[in-house]
């Protein structure tokens, strides 16, 4: 069997700018914007982008096409020990695969409510209370499985499960074209009507209004790059996974670029919703908007529906934000479920329909405990460990071993050059090789000082050591157990 492939450049950039467009960059990246200096912030974010996001991207492109194959097959050809940093990094998806499906379940159940705004007047007791149903749950303490949340999850998991079950090309390829215009043409209409809501200026003022005194302070500078690594889905094996599907003659480094300019100008589109919305609902209920700016969980299904019983016509714009919501996340979930799946196709010679059954069976088995009364704090702890230490390390390793242990930088830049319409110089050695993992190991240093001194969200030692430190530490023991088990010998046609 010959491996699968895209059938068309646009099909490829549809679906890899579908992973990288996600729940992240419409809950996220508008506060991250806001918190660390409004106008001023696009400076390290620029920064981030050109010296890690675009490199990381071409590297990765690289690399998959390359080796053709999935994240372990990839490593396991640069260096036979290496195999593990693959499975590390497909679990970590898979981890994330868990939780983030319980977000865009929440998000399909809002859709429904949003027809008739049954959120009622206190979003906030609705969201906590009556839907969550969250009582004096904790990650340990998860109560009981409910069932008006595992439906909805139901439903995100069986087009995720339809789309990687149906072929690289006749499920994600598909999917995405018809998800990614219809995304854009919603947020664009939406913003079309909101930011001429009185207040809506105001809001986007705030955004954007720079605040040159950030720019010093080292944070915002490493929690632009961070950002930069969560937005573009690298690191944790999906663009390995979607370019080792490229044709063999197709182009590397303008893809890659693309790619990142597509996901961080919808980032600024998002941006531009969201604070008109705020605005608007600061005009409205007489305060201040810094009293209304919230990220994550508590933006998209507590403010975002206390504004939306304020809008006109909240019966047709409500449905149109949750509908974004849901399809941002659903053509994510797509890329992280398709790379485990295609990592187990690679390890085991599997037909795609038998490890997409597989995965996506144990994946929803796992993914009923974020369903719980406690689900939400769990998904909490897990996906703050997930982001902070799973994903940033994963991306210093890669880096390390690409560019210190294997020196393999210079030929891949050789490599992208030979097929791409774009050239790139020795930049792109230069800012994997030194900028990107001293800012990564900065982070991380900071992120595990900090952890270790405050903990985490008020969570007990007991489940930050369980669900955080633990679950980490059993990643990385099973990729090396998975790394040790027989691989299937590899089809002729695609060695
Ligand atoms: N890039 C995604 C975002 O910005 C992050 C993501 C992708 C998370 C895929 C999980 C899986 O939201
Ligand atoms: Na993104």
């Amino acid at each position: 069997m010959k491996r699968e492939q895209w059938g068309s450049r646009v099909g490829f950039i549809m679906a890899a700018v579908g992973s990288a467009i996600g729940l992240g960059n419409i809950w996220r990246f508008p506060y991250m914007a806001y918190e660390n200096g409004g106008g001023a912030f696009f400076i390290p974010y620029l920064f981030a982008m050109l010296s890690a996001g675009i490199p990381f991207m071409i590297m990765e492109f690289s690399l998959g096409h390359k080796m053709r194959g999935a994240a372990p097959r990839v490593f396991a050809k640069l260096g036979r020990r290496l195999e593990w940093l693959g499975w590390f990094q497909v679990l970590v998806a898979f981890v994330i695969a868990v939780y983030y499906v319980a977000v865009i379940g929440w998000s399909i159940s809002y859709l429904g409510f949003s027809f008739s705004q049954s959120w009622g007047s206190d979003p906030n007791a609705f969201f906590f209370t009556e839907y969550l149903q969250l009582g004096d749950n904790s990650p340990s303490n998860l109560g009981n499985i409910q069932s008006h949340i595992l439906v909805p999850v139901i439903i995100a998991w069986l087009i995720t499960f339809s789309a990687v079950f149906s072929g690289v090309k006749g499920g994600i390829e598909r999917a995405s074209k018809i998800m990614m215009p219809l995304l854009f043409i919603m947020v664009i209409g939406l913003i079309l009507r909101m930011a001429f809501l009185p207040g809506a200026i105001e809001g986007l003022n705030y955004l954007f209004k720079p605040d040159f005194s950030k720019i010093m302070d080292a944070s915002v500078w490493s929690a632009a790059y961070g950002q930069i690594f969560f937005t573009l889905s690298v690191g944790f094996a999906i663009m390995l996974a979607y370019s080792s599907y490229l044709p063999k003659d197709s182009d590397i480094s303008n893809n890659a670029f693309m790619t990142v300019m597509i996901n961080c100008g919808f980032s600024i589109l998002a941006g531009i919703m969201i604070f008109s919305i705020l605005g608007y609902m600061a005009d409205q209920q007489g305060v201040a908007i810094t009293e209304v700016v919230k990220a994550g969980v508590g933006l998209a299904f507590v403010t975002i529906p206390t504004a939306i019983n304020l809008l006109p016509a909240p019966y047709i714009l409500g449905p149109l934000f949750f509908l974004a919501l849901t399809v941002a996340g659903l053509s994510s979930m797509i890329s992280i479920i398709e790379a485990v799946t295609s990592a187990v196709i690679d390890k085991t010679g599997y037909s795609r329909k038998k490890a997409a059954t597989i995965v996506c069976g144990v994946a929803l088995a796992v993914s009923t405990a974020f369903t719980t009364n406690g689900g939400l704090l769990l998904l909490d702890v897990v996906d703050y460990f997930m982001n902070n230490v799973g994903i940033l390390g994963s991306c210093l390793l890669e880096l390390l071993v690409v560019g210190w242990m294997l020196k393999g930088l210079p030929e891949l830049k050789e490599y992208a050059n030979r097929r791409s319409e774009l050239m790139i110089g020795d930049w792109f050695v230069w800012c994997l090789r030194f900028i990107s993992p001293a800012i990564l190991l900065v982070i991380l240093g900071t992120n595990f000082v900090g952890l270790l001194q405050n903990g985490y969200g008020g969570y007990s030692q007991f489940d930050l050591m369980t669900f955080g430190w633990g679950l980490v530490t059993i990643l990385v023991v099973l990729s090396v157990i998975i790394r040790k088990l027989p691989t299937a010998p590899m089809q002729a046609e695609e060695k």
